[in-house]
């Protein structure tokens, strides 16, 4: 199948959707009402989408994927009676959570009506709404006329996918298009409660802050044992996702916990967590494994100054505007300043991929402090990690 690239020029360039931009997702909007598949942009990640009432779109969804079908799907809609037919019943508390944070990256789970095919929801009587709040994923939810089911746009163990050439990287030929929207603001997955039982859980954080959910719930959020622990083989988690290895680049990663003093934020200047990177990453090289590090700015102006085999060079800046340092083995990726963990979430998914392109063989993260955005960035490096974690001593 050849997979037609809609690339919305105007709209990357001003942040606006001109006529010309329209037509276009008129035409991709046709193709999902006809049961097509089309990625697009949304705040959070590129999704995969297609039409989430008819069962035959599910399971082209998770065959283009290669994902497996006990894995449920998100149901997009712009307007909150687009709801009222997928769900049995509106609870007070979805009525506020939705008030308080739609349009926007959150999921709810509620019981499913009778409308949502279980192909949608991977048979699970419960389905998962998000209505989100870019431009471009709004107006072709509203052009095609019905609720869009949609996954993350890539294929099933990589990286999430937040430019629409990482969608070609992994779907090209797959679906039938790829609306080109430029990347994507937020750059992790949304945040995903379940309010279909007696107390809400927080079965996946994003940028909707388990902080954030605790002030409008009027108390703490319970967090599902899976988000901050991988699962035992015979265990069965809440979001079926998490029982898949995720966001894996291909090399063995390990993540550096930041030491307890780190808690709190990041007040320290990096130094220890330098020490410890340029100390693994060093053995690693003997080993002759092409290494790579993902790290603040901070760490890496560290390692750079630190070190004989990273020869100071200009980096390369990536297609997402990531710098990268490579010298010798040692592949260098800069996410951001410490402090700005908004920018750490939007480049950590291009950086994990990047990895691949780069061949690195072996990989170490600095991690962060567990608290606001923090959360969600370390429970996808735990996740990418498959559990290799250090601590940094304190
Ligand atoms: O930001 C996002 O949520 C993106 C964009 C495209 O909207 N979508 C996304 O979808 O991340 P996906 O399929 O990659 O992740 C959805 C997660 C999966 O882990 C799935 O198991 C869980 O949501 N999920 C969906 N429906 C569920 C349900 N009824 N019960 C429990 N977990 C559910
Ligand atoms: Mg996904």
């Amino acid at each position: 199948m050849e997979t037609i690239i809609y690339e919305l020029k105007d709209y990357k360039r001003t942040g606006r959707l001109s006529e010309a931009d329209l037509d276009k997702l008129r035409q991709a909007a046709d193709i999902l009402k006809n049961g097509g598949l089309v990625a697009f942009p949304t705040e959070t990640v590129y999704g995969l989408g297609g039409n989430a009432l008819l069962k035959d779109a599910a399971m082209r969804i998770y065959a283009a994927k290669g994902r497996p079908s006990d894995n449920p799907l998100i149901v997009h809609i712009t307007e909150l009676e687009e709801m009222v037919p997928l769900v049995e019943h509106l609870s007070d508390t979805a009525k506020s959570l939705a008030r308080e944070f739609w349009p926007g990256p959150f999921t709810m789970i509620l019981p499913r009506s009778g409308e949502v095919p279980k192909e949608t929801t991977g048979g699970l009587d419960t389905v998962a709404i998000r209505m989100p709040s870019h431009p471009v994923a709004r107006e072709l939810i509203r052009l095609s006329g019905v609720p869009i089911a949609a996954p993350s746009a890539n294929a099933s163990g990589r990286p999430s996918t937040t430019t629409a050439a990482h969608c070609i990287e992994d779907l090209d030929g797959r679906i039938e298009a790829i609306v080109d929207g430029g990347s994507c603001d937020i750059g992790v997955e949304s945040t995903i409660v379940d309010i279909s039982g007696e107390e809400p859980m927080l079965l996946r954080p994003g940028a909707i802050t388990r902080e954030m959910l605790g002030v409008v719930l009027g108390r703490p959020i319970a967090v599902d044992p899976a988000v901050e622990k991988p699962l035992e083989h015979d265990q069965h988690p809440k979001a079926p996702g998490m029982k898949y290895r995720h966001y894996a680049p291909k090399a063995p990663m390990t993540i550096i916990e930041p030491t307890r003093a780190d808690m709190g934020g990041h007040a320290n200047d990096g130094s220890s967590m330098a020490k410890k990177l340029r100390e693994l990453s060093e053995a690693s090289m003997d080993k002759g494994l092409r290494t790579g590090i993902i790290a603040s700015d901070e760490v890496c102006r560290e390692l750079i100054g630190g070190s004989d085999r990273l020869m100071l060079r200009d980096p390369d800046i990536s297609e997402e505007g990531l710098k990268v340092y490579e010298a010798s083995g040692l592949i260098l990726m800069d996410l951001g300043k410490r402090e700005d963990e908004d920018t750490w979430a939007r480049n950590l998914f291009a950086a994990l991929r990047l990895m691949d392109e780069y061949s690195a063989e072996q990989i170490y993260a600095e991690g962060v402090a567990q608290h606001d955005i923090g959360f969600a960035i370390m429970n996808r490096l735990k996740k990418a990690a498959g559990g290799s974690e250090l601590w940094l001593e304190a």
